[in-house]
């Protein structure tokens, strides 16, 4: 972890307490803290760094998340890598999808925060416009390979073509990535380790539906976002699945019984416009519409989605 990403790093467990966490016992490099851990003064908890990468979950998340199944399995890293880097690998297969959703972001300076980045392309993108960007994920195997990317300039994996049946794939990057003020950090979407209004931009891409509590996750968006001058990008296919949320907490997609039955876009809308008070200041919608994504698992297992997506923005105070 770079040693500039500590001085924003909060304790998960205390929160919505903001205590700093002290970083004691470090080994860095360059600049860049290869071990050591990350120690709450206050619930005493503390965080590995371990090869590089911060594990700052709070400790009922970092109890549920076991390693190699869901997002850490061998299968996941090969069908995001390509989902996001396909482009680079002249597939005409490839979607544009990160440049149209890291296009919606411009920046009025100030850093970018990316919410289940995954291996981190939007982030790459993102370094363009803003001073510095962090990804948090809470899959190890993605956040380790996203740190390989920052620190090589360069991507190695193999591409899954079926079961055991892979094909080695190399890629430079030189393409004005600013990748010094890029760093990945395992943290959890619903307990996002950072002070209030502390970033510009916020994205939160296809991970709605992937947590257990949406409502919270959101909530915590609104917390780490600056009250002026700032923007968030959301964007999601709504295909709620009880396997990560209880349908009571599914923000659209029922039929009735809570308050946010029908469709989820039309929540997102109401949310942006300070219904249900998560956005405070609310936000105005600056963009809208439609990107075509897809994710490759094998050679012939493909899911083409679509993702509804809304840029909400907060203006200059002119108070
Ligand atoms: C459908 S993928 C989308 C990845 C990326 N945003 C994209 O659009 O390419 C969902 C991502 O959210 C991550 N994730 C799931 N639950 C999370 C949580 N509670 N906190 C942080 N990340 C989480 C997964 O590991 C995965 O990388």
């Amino acid at each position: 972890m770079k040693h500039w990403v500590t001085e924003k790093l909060r304790c998960p467990d205390c929160l919505p307490k903001e205590i700093p966490l002290e970083l004691i016992n470090q080994r860095e490099i360059s600049g860049d803290i290869i071990d050591g851990e990350l120690n709450c003064r206050v619930c005493g908890r503390t965080y590995p760094i371990k090869k590089g990468i911060a594990i700052v979950l709070p400790q009922k998340t970092a109890r549920i998340k076991n390693g190699n199944n869901g997002y850490d399995a061998p299968i996941m890293l090969s069908a995001y890598l390509w989902s996001h880097f396909g482009d680079h690998m002249d597939d005409s297969r490839a979607t544009d999808a990160y440049r149209i959703w890291s296009e919606s972001l411009q920046s009025g300076g100030g850093d970018a925060l990316d919410i289940g980045c995954a291996v981190g392309r939007l982030c790459f993108e993102l370094s363009k416009t803003h001073e510095r960007v962090i990804g948090v994920d809470t899959s190890t195997a993605f956040i380790a390979k996203a740190r390989e990317i920052v620190s090589r300039k360069q991507l190695d994996f193999d591409l899954i073509v079926e079961g055991h049946l892979t094909q080695k794939r190399h890629l430079k990057f030189n393409n004005g990535w600013n990748f010094e003020n890029v760093d990945f950090v395992v943290a959890d979407a619903m307990a996002l380790p950072f002070p209030q209004h502390d970033f510009a931009s916020v994205a939160a891409i296809n991970i709605l539906e992937k947590v257990s509590d949406p409502l919270k996750h959101l909530t915590e968006v609104n917390r780490v976002l600056r009250a002026d001058t700032s923007m968030f990008l959301f964007s999601d296919p709504f295909s709620w699945d009880p396997a990560f949320s209880r349908p009571e907490r599914w923000l659209g997609g029922s039929k009735n019984g809570t308050p946010y039955c029908h469709r989820g876009i039309d929540t997102m809308r109401r949310l942006f416009a300070g219904e249900f008070e998560v956005f405070d200041p609310p936000l105005e919608i600056a963009d809208q519409g439609e990107v075509s994504w897809k994710i490759r698992k094998t050679e012939n297992l493909w899911e083409h989605i679509t993702s509804q997506f809304l840029v909400g923005c907060r203006k200059m105070n002119s108070g």
